[in-house]
């Protein structure tokens, strides 16, 4: 069987403000965002499929930062559930196939979390994600801004990726929320939908989703401070 790992890189990263698409902008060594998550990603699963998404008028993109040896490319869809489904559709997986999904903004993904991922995905029929228990008490707003109730953060969790699952599970699960029009911003979120139950894997705190322009900074500096 086979190992197969997702990059969704077909987002516009418009709450960044820059110039170009988050994945672009530059991290460390002179190396952008995309570059340091696929190295990672390689780290862990030196032997794995890589299926990256990436938006058809993509400007930015450059092979020389895939270190895999077996990869494709697909065209990004409208929402990063259509992405992730062009993938699927593409790639010539067995249904037992283990699937990791992992957010291209998402670099400082450690090899230990990666392996933990899999080892889970592999183990549980219903799959796993990363994840990470609520620390912050949980407020819920009203349409003013104004602070209405303490939701209890107990059994709360942050959902990181990677995600992994089952060939077969992943596409049934995708394919029934579009189909339901269902709008899921993760792939657990569409297994769950199916009733099932999928294992969450308590990440590492620093496994930081590249989104505002602060970020950036902060990833730098979480690179750093895990190679020293
Ligand atoms: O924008 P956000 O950070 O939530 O996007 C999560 C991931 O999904 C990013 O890696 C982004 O590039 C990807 N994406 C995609 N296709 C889309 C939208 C987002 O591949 N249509």
């Amino acid at each position: 069987s086979q190992t197969w790992l997702i990059v969704p890189a077909a987002g516009q990263g418009r709450r960044m403000g820059a110039d170009k698409p988050k994945q672009y902008l530059a991290l460390a060594d002179e190396q952008p965002v995309l570059a340091h998550t696929l190295a990672r990603l390689h780290r862990a699963f030196p032997n794995a499929r890589l299926v990256l998404c990436l938006d058809n008028d993509d400007r930015w993109f450059s092979p020389h930062w895939v270190p895999f040896i077996t990869w494709q490319r697909v065209s990004g869809g409208n929402e990063r559930m259509d992405s992730v489904l062009n993938a699927l559709h593409a790639m010539a997986a067995d249904d037992n196939d283990v699937v990791m999904v992992h957010d291209v903004a998402r670099p400082c993904i450690t090899v230990d979390d990666l392996q933990a991922l899999y080892q889970a995905a592999a183990t549980h029929p219903a799959g796993a994600l990363l994840a990470m228990p609520v620390a912050d008490t949980m407020k819920r707003a009203d349409n003013q801004c104004l602070s209405a109730r303490t939701e209890p953060r107990d059994g709360l969790w942050h959902a990181l990726t990677p995600q992994g699952f089952r060939y077969a599970l992943l596409r049934r699960a995708l394919e029934t929320a579009r189909q339901q029009q269902t709008l899921v911003t993760d792939e657990a979120s569409a297994v769950e939908a199916l009733g099932e139950r999928p294992q969450l894997v308590s990440g590492r705190r620093d496994n930081l989703k590249i989104t505002h322009p602060d970020d950036l900074a902060l990833a730098a500096a979480i690179l750093a401070a895990q190679a020293a």
